[in-house]
């Protein structure tokens, strides 16, 4: 079977890392994949700087409109971020056919019902396991593992960048400043570090993850957020003296009137599970009314754990491709009971 070709859009952290995942490992993802998965073309802003990592043998330009019209690729994977430049991006991509590979909770939360509705149109696929809680497949868990379950709660540790500041504050007594400085050179953080700071990114990745547990559309203009940049070391120290641990958690539950939908800080029990993740790790939890509670926890941010989930997407849709449109499972699935519940 002829290779499944790629067009990559941005080649920062998360675009650099699935080259080298797609180079490093090529030989497994074919196999798994059932064909090869060709990167044909990068766009980025500079040209010089991408070429350094992928050489001549890819086609790279700073006119991605080139990369979205060719006609002999079938999987744009958008890694630049934003949610205007890229919205229109994956629009276009849509609008030539093409399936969607995506890491931008920040669009999916905002545009997520505009571009899943465009993409089922469209009959092609919109896979975003990298935008929630980086290398863990915790897309793949809700949507597939626990599909036999009505959901009732989620609740987790769900960005990286916060978890790794609050542990560095308390174990290494560094100040808020150095340990959000030492995240940005990690990579763990977004372009803009208040969406992290905030709790917008993680309530971006709870609105995403409360629709497809809960099967209702993107809601993220509902959700009640509190970041972590009022935290001072005191407010650390009294909680481990009183045994808590200050987390930021996103918390998602069914209720009598709707879905609750909410990130704060939360003092948890040391002894708790959440109360041991640290650094730039993520936890969730999620439990099911068959299952009871779940647990999946791992790599929450950074180059190769999040590209590790870019793949697999890729592997999915190159395996989804060959199905009939109507067998293929690429969006969220908005099941028309559920549409009556709303964020309270
Ligand atoms: P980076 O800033 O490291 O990379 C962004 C890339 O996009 C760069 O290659 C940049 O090109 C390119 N780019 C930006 N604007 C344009 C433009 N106008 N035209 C062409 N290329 C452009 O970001 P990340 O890799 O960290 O993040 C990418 C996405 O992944 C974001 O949506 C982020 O939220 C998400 N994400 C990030 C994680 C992480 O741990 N970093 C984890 C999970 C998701 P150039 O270098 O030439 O400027
Ligand atoms: N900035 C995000 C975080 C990247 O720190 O969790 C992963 O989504």
């Amino acid at each position: 079977m002829s290779s499944i070709k790629v067009g990559l859009l941005g080649l920062g952290v998360v675009g650099g890392g699935t080259w080298k995942v797609l180079t490093q490992n090529a030989e497994e993802i074919a196999r798994r994949a059932g064909r090869s998965i060709e990167v044909t073309a990068v766009a980025v802003r500079d040209v010089a700087k991408a070429k350094r990592l992928v050489g001549d043998s890819v086609r790279v330009t700073d006119d991605a409109m080139q990369v979205l019209r060719d006609p002999d690729i079938d999987i744009i994977v958008e890694l630049i971020g934003g949610d205007t430049l890229a919205r229109t991006w994956i629009m276009e991509a849509i609008a030539q056919g093409k399936h969607v590979v995506t890491a931008n909770k920040a669009l999916l939360a905002k545009h997520g019902n505009e571009i899943f509705a465009a993409a089922h149109a469209k009959g092609v696929m919109v896979t975003f396991e990298a935008a929630v809680a980086g290398g863990i497949p915790i897309v793949k868990a809700i949507r597939e593992g626990l599909t036999a379950n009505r959901i009732q709660w989620l609740a987790g540790i769900i960005n990286g960048t916060t978890n790794f500041i609050l542990s560095e504050m308390r174990m290494r007594g560094l100040s808020f400043e150095q340990a959000l400085a030492d995240a940005q050179r990690l990579g763990y953080a977004e372009t803009d570090p208040t969406f992290d700071i905030e709790g917008v990114d993680a309530a971006h990745k709870l609105t995403l993850l409360a629709s497809l547990a809960f099967g209702i559309p993107v809601q993220f203009d509902k959700a009640h957020i509190e970041g972590i940049s009022t935290l001072a070391q005191d407010d650390i120290t009294h909680a481990e003296r009183l045994g808590y641990r200050i987390k930021l958690l996103g918390i998602t539950r069914r209720r009598e009137d709707g879905i609750e939908l909410r990130v704060h800080p939360t003092l948890v029990p040391v002894d708790c599970l959440l109360a041991n993740v640290e650094g730039a790790m993520n936890a969730v939890l999620v439990s099911g009314d068959m299952v009871g509670p779940t647990l999946y926890y791992g790599q929450g941010a950074g180059e190769l754990p999040t590209a590790s989930a870019v793949v697999a997407d890729l592997v999915d849709v190159a395996r989804l491709e060959a199905a009939d449109p109507e067998h293929r499972v690429p969006h969220l699935a908005f099941q028309p009971d559920a549409m009556q519940d709303t964020v309270v």
